[in-house]
């Protein structure tokens, strides 16, 4: 008999299984084994505590049951989404057509649906993180891939270009999520060059219906290389002035001041001051969420008046940024010692090595205690939970794979 009814919704091809994968390292672990667990998402001290930046900790203990209890309106407050935008672009003066989500996964969401029929498809570069598959299906739409940037070549635009073309084609418009700079799971950005190329590639689609490009910037804040991302950034922004493409952000606190619980994220247009987008998203969030969570907005408005936590908090990721490239560049010489493929880094949680038959390849690591998330293209590597002296053995156990 039938106890309870089960949605019909399945997950979508190319959901990660990296829940189980922890949820053993995790078991394992606790049972005594020495497992190298990388297939967490949140940055972990070499102890394996969890790292939660310590002006964080300060903003969050003086939040006032005022700042956290009310509902925040159902935009976002305006101070708290000109803070987000200011954070990575500090000239614009306001956050344009904007809203408050639940992290940047609200945003993503968001967008899709706002954008986006059922039946149409998001244009994204492939590695990519697991959940756009989600995002994508619950608005009724798929995830369509053209190749991301690897370590050794420029960015393949002409595959871009067909993709973009069937795509525009098909649906008369172009919705693309790029997590560039620092991706997850490559953790490689584009140079200045790829993304000209990128750029002129979706004018050239804007000439025929509405483009899109929402710019995933969950991980900007870890990088090997702080002025590649600024100028990333201002790439960007001179090109969204232009006005041929509409240019959004899904910004996140999650990583960027370790506040993944508090879900404290935004979408939005800062080039772009249309009141029916406004009005759209608002419509939007008001049915999905209602409001964004308070807290999260009450602890960044706090941040943005408060220049000196803003530098000491600057200063908590640099640290961790040096703190990742470590880990790369030992996971790096390590491969190489084992006479394997090294691995680049440019930013992130993550970097992806290529494997053949990345799910075997998974599974074999697993029953020599190394955990890894199988990836479009390889295996994919939490360098954000991978300390520097568990390097070498990742390294021997991927060289026994053969
Ligand atoms: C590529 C990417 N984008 C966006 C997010 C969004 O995270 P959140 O919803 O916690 O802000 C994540 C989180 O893991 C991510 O990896």
């Amino acid at each position: 008999m039938l106890k309870h009814l089960i949605p019909s919704r399945r997950n979508p091809p190319g959901e990660e299984p990296i829940f189980a994968l922890n949820a053993e390292a995790q078991k394992r672990r606790a049972g005594g084994e020495q497992v190298v667990n990388a297939t967490l998402g949140a940055l972990t001290d070499d102890a394996g505590h969890l790292v939660i930046h310590e002006t964080v900790r300060e903003l969050w203990k003086d939040l006032t049951p005022e700042e956290t209890a009310p509902y925040a309106p159902l935009l976002g407050d305006p101070t708290y989404l000109k803070a987000m935008v200011q954070r990575y672009w500090p000239k614009l003066e306001n956050p344009g057509a904007a809203c408050a989500t639940p992290g940047g996964s609200g945003a993503l969401a968001l967008s899709a649906r706002s954008f986006l029929e059922p039946g149409m498809a998001i244009l994204t570069g492939a590695p990519y993180w697991g959940p756009y598959n989600l995002f994508a299906a619950e608005a009724g739409c798929r995830i369509v891939e053209a190749p991301y940037k690897t370590a050794d070549q420029p960015l393949d635009l002409d595959a871009w270009s067909l993709a973009a073309n069937a795509l525009m084609d098909q649906q008369g418009r172009l919705l693309v999520w790029l997590n560039d700079p620092c991706q997850n799971p490559t953790g490689l950005s584009l140079s200045h060059a790829d993304r000209e190329g990128f750029l002129e590639m979706l004018a050239r689609q804007a000439a025929r219906g509405p483009v899109v490009l929402l710019l995933d910037s969950a991980y900007l804040d870890y990088t090997a290389d702080p002025a590649h991302v600024r100028d990333a950034l201002d790439q960007y922004a001179a090109y969204a002035e232009k006005g041929d493409v509409l240019i959004g952000a899904a910004l996140s606190i999650s990583k960027s001041m370790t506040m993944y619980g508090a879900r404290g994220g935004a979408l939005a247009f800062p080039w772009c001051h249309d009141p029916t987008l406004a009005t759209a998203l608002g419509l939007e969030c008001r049915g999905l969420w209602s409001a964004a969570p308070k807290a999260a907005q009450s602890l960044v408005i706090r941040l943005a008046k408060d220049g000196h936590r803003q530098e000491k908090l600057n200063a908590e990721l640099r640290h961790w940024s040096e703190v990742l490239e470590s880990r790369a560049v030992a996971l790096d010489s390590a491969l190489r010692l084992e006479g394997l493929a090294g691995t680049t880094w440019h930013g992130g949680f993550f970097v992806t090595l290529r494997t053949e038959e990345p799910t075997v390849a998974t599974e074999n690591l697993r029953t020599q205690g190394v955990f890894v998330v199988p990836v479009g293209t390889g295996i994919r590597v939490g360098i954000c939970s991978l300390r520097a002296a568990d390097a070498p053995r990742f390294a021997r156990a991927l060289k026994n794979l053969g």
